[in-house]
C-alpha cells in the first residue's frame, strides 16, 4: 500500500504541482474574507483526485494543449464548494484534520463561499468555449445538490435500501468524478467510444470511492482520516455497511443497530459493539467487495486504450481507492 501510494505520488508529481499553481492562479477573489474561507478549504491537504483525473483523461485522449490544468481546477473548486456545503449539512466538525470552515467563518460565509467557488468553476468551464463542458458542470451541480438533499431527508430512516443508497452516492459522488473524466475527453474532442470509456471509468471509480469513504467512517482512525470517525452514524446517515447488516440481522442485534442509528448521543465507547455487529452481519466485508467490483469495472473500462503512463497511473489510482486510509 505504501509502495502504491509512493508510486502514484511520484508519477503524478509534475501534474499535481501544476494543478496547485493553477488552483492559486484561477481563484481570484476580491474580498479578503472570501479568500480566507476559500483558501481554508482549498489548501488544507486535499488529494486533488478529481483535477488529476481530468488531466490524465485528457492525456489518454491525446491532449496536447496547455490549458488542461486551468480546466482541471474546475473540478477541485466544485469539489471544495460541495465540501463547504456538505460539512454544514452534515454538521461535520473536522475536514482534513482541521476545523470545518463553517465553524470558523460561520454558516453564511461558508455557504456563500461555496457559491463563489461553484461560480468560479462555471466561469472556467465557459472559457473552454464548449457548451458541452458547461452542461456537464451544471448537471453535476444539479445531481449533487439533489443527492445531498435526498440523503439528508432520509437520515434516521432504517428502511433505506441498497438501491436507494446507490442512487444517492451516484448523484453526490460518482457524477462529479465521472464528469472530471468526461471533460478530459471533451476538451480534446475524443471519439465517442473513448469518451464513454472514460465516463465509465469515472463513474465506477466514484461508486468505489464513496463506498470506501463510508467504510472508513467505521474502520479508520480519526487522526489518520482527518475526519471524525463514526460521524455518519451520529448523524443518522445510513450507509452500505449498516444497510447490509440491517437487511440480514434479526431480533436483538437488529434492534441494537436501529437504536444506534436513532441515538444522536451514541457514545464512542458503544461504537466498538456496533462495529462488531456490522462485522458479524458482513456489512463491512460486503461494502469492501462492492467497492472492489466497481474498481475492477473502472479498470476494465480502460482496456481499449493503448498502454501509457497515464493509463498505468489511472489503473493505480483505482487500486488506491480501495486501500486508502484518508
Ligand atoms: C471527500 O472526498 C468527499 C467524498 C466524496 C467522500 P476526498 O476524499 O477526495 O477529499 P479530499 O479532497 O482528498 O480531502
Ligand atoms: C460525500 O459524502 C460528500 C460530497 C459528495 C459532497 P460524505 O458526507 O460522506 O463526505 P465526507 O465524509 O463528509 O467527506
Ligand atoms: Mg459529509
Ligand atoms: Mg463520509
Amino acid at each position: 500500500m505504501k509502495e502504491l501510494k509512493s508510486r502514484i505520488l511520484a508519477a503524478a508529481a509534475g501534474d499535481l504541482a501544476a494543478i496547485e499553481i493553477a488552483l492559486k492562479r484561477n481563484l481570484t477573489p476580491y474580498y479578503d474574507l472570501v479568500a480566507r474561507t476559500a483558501e481554508h478549504i482549498l489548501f488544507s491537504g486535499g488529494k486533488r483526485l478529481r483535477p488529476l483525473l481530468m488531466v490524465l483523461s485528457a492525456r489518454l485522449c491525446g491532449y496536447n494543449g496547455n490549458e488542461d490544468k486551468d480546466y482541471a481546477v474546475i473540478f477541485e473548486y466544485l469539489h471544495a464548494a460541495t465540501l463547504l456545503h456538505d460539512d454544514l449539512v452534515d454538521g461535520g466538525e473536522m475536514r482534513r484534520g482541521q476545523t470545518a470552515a463553517h465553524h470558523i467563518y460561520g454558516n453564511a460565509t461558508a455557504v456563500l463561499t461555496g457559491d463563489f467557488l461553484l461560480a468560479r468553476s462555471l466561469s472556467l468551464a465557459a472559457r473552454t468555449r464548449r457548451p458541452a463542458v458547461i452542461d456537464v458542470i451544471a448537471q453535476i451541480t444539479e445531481s449533487m445538490s439533489q443527492g445531498e438533499i435526498h440523503q439528508m431527508d432520509k437520515k434516521g430512516d432504517v428502511g433505506l435500501n441498497e438501491a436507494e443508497y446507490l442512487e444517492v452516492i451516484r448523484r453526490k459522488t460518482a457524477v462529479l468524478i465521472q464528469g472530471a473524466c468526461h471533460v478530459g475527453a471533451l476538451i480534446c474532442d475524443a471519439a465517442a467510444e473513448q469518451t464513454e470509456a472514460l465516463k465509465s471509468y469515472g463513474r465506477h471509480l466514484g461508486f468505489a470511492f464513496q463506498m470506501v469513504d463510508d467504510l472508513l467512517d467505521y474502520t479508520a482512525d480519526t487522526q489518520e482520516l482527518g475526519k471524525v470517525v463514526g460521524a455518519d452514524l451520529r448523524e443518522g446517515k445510513l450507509t452500505l455497511p449498516v444497510i447490509h447488516a440491517l437487511a440480514k440481522a434479526a431480533g436483538r442485534d437488529r434492534e441494537a443497530i436501529i437504536a444506534a442509528v436513532r441515538d444522536p448521543d451514541f457514545s464512542m465507547d458503544r461504537f466498538g459493539a456496533l462495529v462488531a455487529l456490522l462485522t458479524k452481519y458482513d456489512g463491512l466485508a460486503y461494502t469492501a467487495q462492492s467497492a472492489e467490483t466497481h474498481v475492477a469495472a473502472a479498470q476494465r473500462a480502460l482496456n481499449d486504450f493503448a498502454p501509457s503512463d497515464a493509463k498505468a497511473l489511472m489503473t493505480d489510482i483505482a487500486d488506491y481507492a480501495l486501500l486508502r486510509k484518508a
